[in-house]
């Protein structure tokens, strides 16, 4: 047997490690140059969406108009299917910016995310329900009341009104049939009518405008709003008239409307721009959407375990590393989690004993400090690889707005963000190897919760405009 700290590998060995190491170096590493690439081309992108409907990054107007005033009130309930969870949420908003909030989380199983699309919803009013009943027995909801809903459904919907939305198509790895195509709203309401439950959706929002809206609540230079979780994907405000494709639809030229970039699709089909290794190659064709969300295929944490664990089966083939170690839970798809990741980077010990702990709890297999080393470069690579790209989305926002001189804050959320370690400093050196010195004017920090406080904004400015009959 092997013994993971005294016993060393052969030198021929880590001689081979050394060179992967450097050919993995250069296939992800970006540098400022083809940053800069990236970001023109993703600029013509977002410009492209918003000119013609039906395009490969569809810019979606939201229908949410402008920034909130800080005053919205009121007790509203939020419903927030995103990629991982269902949260349910009563959210009472107390005007100047606070709030109070109340939750419930469920785990999605990979069955939900292939069932029968109504199926889906009815699970989510069915923890409606149970939640709005004990909120009721505690006092929360008043017996009786129909309450305002906001429902966060974080995936491509194209909308002509707020409470109104047809999925465009799955993402993060859904798959549901009878959905995409369908209006995901009429499928909740009637899901809620069949479970009587006394809500009513008074809004559809994605989870980066609600980000945007609950970030502007609390922080008003903030301008942009994204999302680095299972899917990646960004929010901001664009002047109506410099969204040509729905100059028809009578709006006021002078309004302001939250845009869904729905920048996960940023190079999808033709592969033109973004640097794909092979292992990117791998995992899209895999993929239940081959083609498809192809830069956030390459950011996600639905994705990025799985990068590391093709590498390491390269390797294993290869005959580089477990020489002689039973390698099948790690041959197993997606069995690396991206959280691995995170703690690989940030074990703080000599000896990289938490590294040691992942492989032999999780994969039952012994590794050599070498080795741990070497894991740990790679998901450096890995990690800053989807940190300097998401950089340059945000670069693409920027660049197109002309913040870059004035500044802005970003509001960011989404697991990635707020526990892969370094991953906004990265995004913050990205910015400025894009735009040099200047590029420090453009800050990102934690956002507020846009799927659950910045849905029920959303829903209270909707209520404010219809009773003001602004319509
Ligand atoms: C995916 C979805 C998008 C969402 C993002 C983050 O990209 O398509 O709607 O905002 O994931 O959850």
């Amino acid at each position: 047997t092997r013994s993971s700290d005294q016993e060393d590998l052969p030198h021929a060995t880590k001689r081979k490690m050394a060179d992967h190491l450097r050919r993995l170096e250069t296939m992800f590493t970006l540098t400022p140059q083809r940053m800069r690439m990236i970001v023109e081309a993703f600029k013509d992108a977002l410009e492209i969406g918003l000119a013609k409907p039906g395009q490969v990054v569809p810019m979606i107007p939201t229908y949410v108009f402008g920034w909130p005033s800080g005053k919205e009130s009121g007790n509203y309930l939020a419903v927030d299917l995103g990629g991982t969870n269902l949260r349910v949420c009563l959210v009472t908003l107390q005007g100047g910016g606070k709030w109070e909030i109340t939750q419930t989380k469920y785990r999605l199983t990979e069955e939900q995310k292939h069932d029968e699309g109504q199926l889906l919803f009815d699970f989510c009013a069915e923890c409606l329900k149970t939640f709005v009943e004990s909120s009721i027995e505690s006092g929360q909801i008043q017996r009786g009341a129909t309450l305002p809903l906001g429902f966060t459904f974080s995936y491509p919907c194209s909308q002509d009104k707020i409470d109104h939305g047809v999925l465009i198509r799955w993402t993060k790895g859904f798959g549901a049939p009878n959905t995409e195509g369908h209006d995901v709203v009429e499928m909740f309401k009637r899901s809620l009518e069949k479970h009587s439950v006394p809500a009513e959706i008074v809004a559809l929002t994605c989870d980066t405008t609600g980000t945007l809206i609950a970030s502007h609540y609390v922080n008003p230079t903030t301008k942009i709003a994204c999302i680095f979780g299972t899917g990646c994907n960004a929010a901001y405000m664009e002047r109506a008239s410099d969204i040509p494709k729905i100059s028809s639809l009578g709006i006021d030229p002078q309004d302001e409307i939250a845009i869904n970039c729905e920048w996960g699709a940023f190079d999808s089909f033709e592969h033109e721009h973004l640097p794909r290794t092979k292992y990117d190659t791998i995992i899209d064709e895999a993929s239940n959407k081959p083609g498809e969300q192809a830069f956030e295929k390459l950011i996600s944490g639905r994705y990025l375990g799985e990068i590391l664990r093709l590498i390491i089966c390269e390797l294993i083939d290869e005959g580089v590393l477990f020489l002689g170690q039973n390698t099948y839970k790690i041959e197993i798809p997606y069995s690396f989690d991206t959280a691995f990741l995170s703690l690989m980077e940030s074990d703080p010990t000599d000896e990289l004993l938490m590294i040691i702990g992942i492989f032999s709890h999780f994969f039952a297999l012994e590794t050599t400090l070498a080795e741990r080393q070497f894991f740990r470069a790679l998901a450096k690579l890995v990690g800053r690889r989807a940190a300097r790209l998401s950089a340059c989305g945000i670069a693409a926002i920027v660049s197109k707005m002309n913040y870059l001189e004035e500044g802005c804050a970003v509001g960011a959320d989404g697991s990635l963000y707020n526990k892969y370690p370094g991953f906004a400093d990265r995004i913050h050196e990205g910015l400025v190897d894009i735009f040099g010195e200047k590029g420090r004017n453009i800050t990102t920090y934690h956002a507020e919760d846009g799927s659950g406080i910045g849905s029920a904004i959303v829903a209270a400015m909707t209520k404010n405009r219809k009773e003001a009959s602004i319509y």
